[in-house]
């Protein structure tokens, strides 16, 4: 790819610039190009480490993809000063939050934010640098960017974060153990960021840099959660994370005004004292009312957990009442991520093939209706070639009830840039009918 000419500066970073570039294919990129501020040119030891940083940026950016991340079009490593395109974002996420508060609305993105992080966790990586700045908008999705920092090698982190930090202004969203001792630093500090994130968020975002933060009410807890100074206190994971904030988010859009309802929330948030009775009370309830479902919005995975041990088949029953929930009602479009975590619980939480079935077939509604990528890809593990045949058998036989869901199933392929041939052979054959 050769550059035609630069329209513009986008930003002039410490150790990089960022600039709109016209390209001879025809198409505008943002080039993001090595260029160390003047008071590191002086020490050449330091470029050097610099230097090797960047280009460790760009191999692990690449690796990513770009459902969930900025990708990388084009890149020349080998210059003195290495280079990179990407495509332009349409936006950066500190005008979500300031769009956001003057709407008086909930912020979007948190979602999408949470599943990049947790894709890197999950590999061992950390970005170290989260804030919002470094959160671009990019086809429908807000993505992290700047993996400046994401490198695991401790020479050249031990070498560059603590510049890096001071010269970027990123004090205000790294965790306390990023300046002690980045060595043991852990996922746990990203977590610390993205309270940080929220206290931009849901609060005025008037703080002490390294400080534990809050807020009112349950969002204020939330943020406490992730910025406890002792990093062991904060969100276990993302995953913890997601619940406790997607479920914040959702709460306006949850009915449960009928008189028994909220005897019954309250019941299943101490839902470790149940005995069966209890329980086959429960279920009765949410069968004989099925306007007051929207207590499902209760459930959780170690719920599940306890319920499949109090008595399996009761908890068979509740979990096609839940099935059945998840395929009829629209959800807040981040909370789905939470629906497809219980859905793929109780997939592998029952041994009954009929209840296997439901759930697979009401994540593929779920993704579909909500065009979910991350439901997407849950509907192909549920319903993949390593599956028994035996369920591949019965979730065919649903597929065959309803044209919807045979639709569903393709378009979860396709969501993710693959096709049926991804599906077990015998689902493959009735979608290819
Ligand atoms: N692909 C892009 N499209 C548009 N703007 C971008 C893009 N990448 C970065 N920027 C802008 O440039 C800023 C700095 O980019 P970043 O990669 O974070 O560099 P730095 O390492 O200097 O922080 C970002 O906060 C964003 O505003
Ligand atoms: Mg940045």
């Amino acid at each position: 790819m050769v550059i035609k000419n630069v329209k513009a500066l986008i930003n002039d970073g410490g150790f990089g610039k960022i600039e709109e570039v016209l390209c001879d294919d025809g198409k505008y990129y943002a080039r993001k190009t090595f260029c160390p501020s003047s008071q590191f040119i002086s020490n050449p030891t330091l470029c050097a480490t610099l230097r090797q940083r960047f280009i460790r940026e760009v191999k692990t950016q690449k690796m990513l993809p770009e459902e969930l991340f900025i990708p990388i079009v084009f890149e020349d490593l080998t210059s003195p000063d290495p280079w990179f395109l990407m495509p332009i974002a349409e936006d950066v996420y500190i005008n979500e939050i300031s769009m956001c508060k003057h709407e008086r609305r909930l912020p979007k993105g948190l979602g999408d934010i949470l599943n990049s992080l947790e894709f890197i966790h999950n590999r061992g990586l950390i970005h170290r640098d989260l804030k919002p700045q470094n959160i671009l908008y990019h086809i429908g999705r807000w993505k992290l960017a700047d993996f400046g920092l994401i490198s695991q090698d401790k020479e050249i982190l031990s070498q560059t974060i603590t510049t890096s930090h001071n010269a970027l202004g990123t004090v205000m969203y790294a965790a306390p153990e990023q300046i002690k001792d980045f060595k043991r630093v852990t996922p746990l500090a990203d977590i610390y960021s993205f309270g940080a994130i929220l206290h931009d968020i849901f609060t005025d975002g008037s703080r002490v840099p390294y400080s534990e933060l809050s807020g009112d009410g349950e969002i204020g807890a939330i943020i406490e959660r992730c910025t406890k100074n002792n990093a062991a206190h904060r969100f276990k994971n993302v995953d913890a994370l997601r619940k406790r904030v997607l479920y914040y988010l959702s709460k306006d859009s949850i009915k449960t005004d009928e008189a028994g309802d909220e005897k019954w929330v309250q019941l299943i948030r101490k839902f470790d004292t149940w005995d069966s009775d209890l329980f086959e009370n429960f279920v009765f309830y949410l069968k004989r009312n099925p306007r007051s479902r929207d207590i499902l919005f209760e459930m959780g995975s170690e719920i599940i957990d306890f319920f499949y041990a109090l008595d399996k088949d009761l908890s068979n029953e509740l979990s096609i009442i839940y099935c059945d929930w998840v395929y009829s009602r629209a959800f807040n479009f981040d909370y789905c991520d939470v629906i497809i975590g219980l859905i793929f619980k109780i997939y592998e939480k029952t041994s009954d093939l009929e209840v296997k079935s439901k759930a697979a077939i009401s994540a593929a509604e779920l993704g579909r209706s909500h065009n979910r990528w991350y439901v997407m890809g849950y509907v192909i593990k549920m319903a993949g070639k390593a599956i028994d045949e035996h369920l591949a058998f019965r979730i065919s036989l649903e597929l065959e009830l309803e044209d919807q869901n045979i639709e569903n199933f393709k378009r979860c392929a396709r969501g993710i840039n693959l096709s049926i041939n991804s599906y077990h052979p015998i689902i493959k054959e009735t979608l290819s009918r």
